[in-house]
């Protein structure tokens, strides 16, 4: 089996992880955490989101955080916006990079943005064209592709004729979102074959929360497909606040641990990835759910 030399690691967890705590996080934490997780060599650090306060209110800082990061050469800091208002925070903020999100079902759809598939994606494309204008990359993130918190089953189909959209619009790179986890290998491929009957392999990303513990498995099998573009989540943290019952993203550390034993390669250090995440399980006062960010940290404890 070929597997790819080089991966590219997208952490998602100052986004995706910390839209979903129940107590927001001050900004100064987030902003330590962003560039701790830049200094381990990660090369794409979302940094928040530009959506409703009302909707999402652990993001309502974003633009602050933007101000407060220190940007390194050669890392992308996007941040997700649904619609014109928030691409024109996020252009105020001075990004460089947004994320557009649709759903694959329309249930998902009313429920995370309150419009249907036809509607977010209109929305998306009014973005796509401003954002490209003014020399902005733009990703877009399809939620619900292997199942669907509300809908069940998700056809292949149903995901590809999305991905057809947000590729046609310019996005430069689909991340395809197990948002529930609710995915395994063999129905992970049949959907990424669908999808690349539009878009090329190369240009899509997997984005697996590992609820059901199949996440890192979904991963080799996307590698299998020939993906090399993996969002996580340092410590696992997180979920989505519309999708009821779905854990974290896959721990970064887990990515990362996989990854180093293939021999694949990231740029990304593992210790200064395990002290980000100590950093924020200690201000969130909760053990990591990465296990082998777990089993290092311990073996680090223990040489100490
Ligand atoms: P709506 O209520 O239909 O929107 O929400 P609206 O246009 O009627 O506006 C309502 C209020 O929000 C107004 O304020 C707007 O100004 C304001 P008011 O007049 O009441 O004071 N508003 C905004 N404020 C700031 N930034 C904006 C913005 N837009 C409107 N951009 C809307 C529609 C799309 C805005 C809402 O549903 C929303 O914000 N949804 C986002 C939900 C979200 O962030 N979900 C999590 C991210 S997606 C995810 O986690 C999945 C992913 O990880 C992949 C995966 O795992 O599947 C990416
Ligand atoms: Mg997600």
């Amino acid at each position: 089996m070929k597997y790819p030399d080089r991966v590219k690691i997208v952490e998602v967890g100052p986004r995706d992880g910390l839209q979903n705590e129940k107590k927001t996080v001050p900004t100064e934490i987030k902003v330590e955490l962003i560039d701790r997780l830049a200094a381990a060599g990660l090369p794409v650090v979302e940094a928040g989101s530009f959506v409703s306060p009302k909707w999402v209110p652990q993001m309502a800082d974003t633009a602050e955080v933007m101000s407060r990061i220190k940007r390194r050469d050669g890392v992308s800091y996007p941040v997700l916006v649904p619609n014109m208002k928030g691409l024109e925070a996020a252009i105020a903020a001075g990004v460089t990079e947004v994320a557009g999100f649709a759903a694959a079902t329309e249930t998902f759809s009313q429920k995370n943005t309150n419009c249907s598939i036809a509607e977010s994606l209109r929305r998306q494309e009014s973005v796509c064209r401003t954002a490209i204008d003014a020399g902005l990359r733009v990703r877009g993130y399809i939620s619900v592709v292997l199942g669907c918190p509300y809908e069940g089953d998700v056809k292949p189909d149903q995901v590809a004729d999305v991905a057809r959209h947000l590729w046609d619009m310019g996005c430069y790179e689909i991340s395809l979102g197990d948002t529930v986890g609710m995915g395994t290998p063999a129905k992970t491929q049949k959907m990424i074959e669908a999808v690349c009957a539009h878009v090329p392999v190369e240009k899509l990303g997997g984005h697996f929360h590992d609820t059901y513990g199949q996440a890192i498995a979904n991963i080799l099998a996307s590698m299998e497909m020939g993906m090399a573009t993996f969002d996580s989540s340092v410590a696992g943290l997180g979920g989505c606040p519309y999708s009821p019952g779905a854990t974290g993203n896959v721990a970064s550390e887990d990515v990362l641990y996989m990854l180093d034993g293939m021999g694949i390669e990231t740029g990304v250090d593992m210790d200064t990835l395990l002290d980000a995440a100590e950093f924020i399980c200690m201000y969130l006062d909760r053990p990591t759910v990465s296990r082998a960010g777990l089993a290092l940290s311990l073996k680090r404890r223990k040489a100490a």
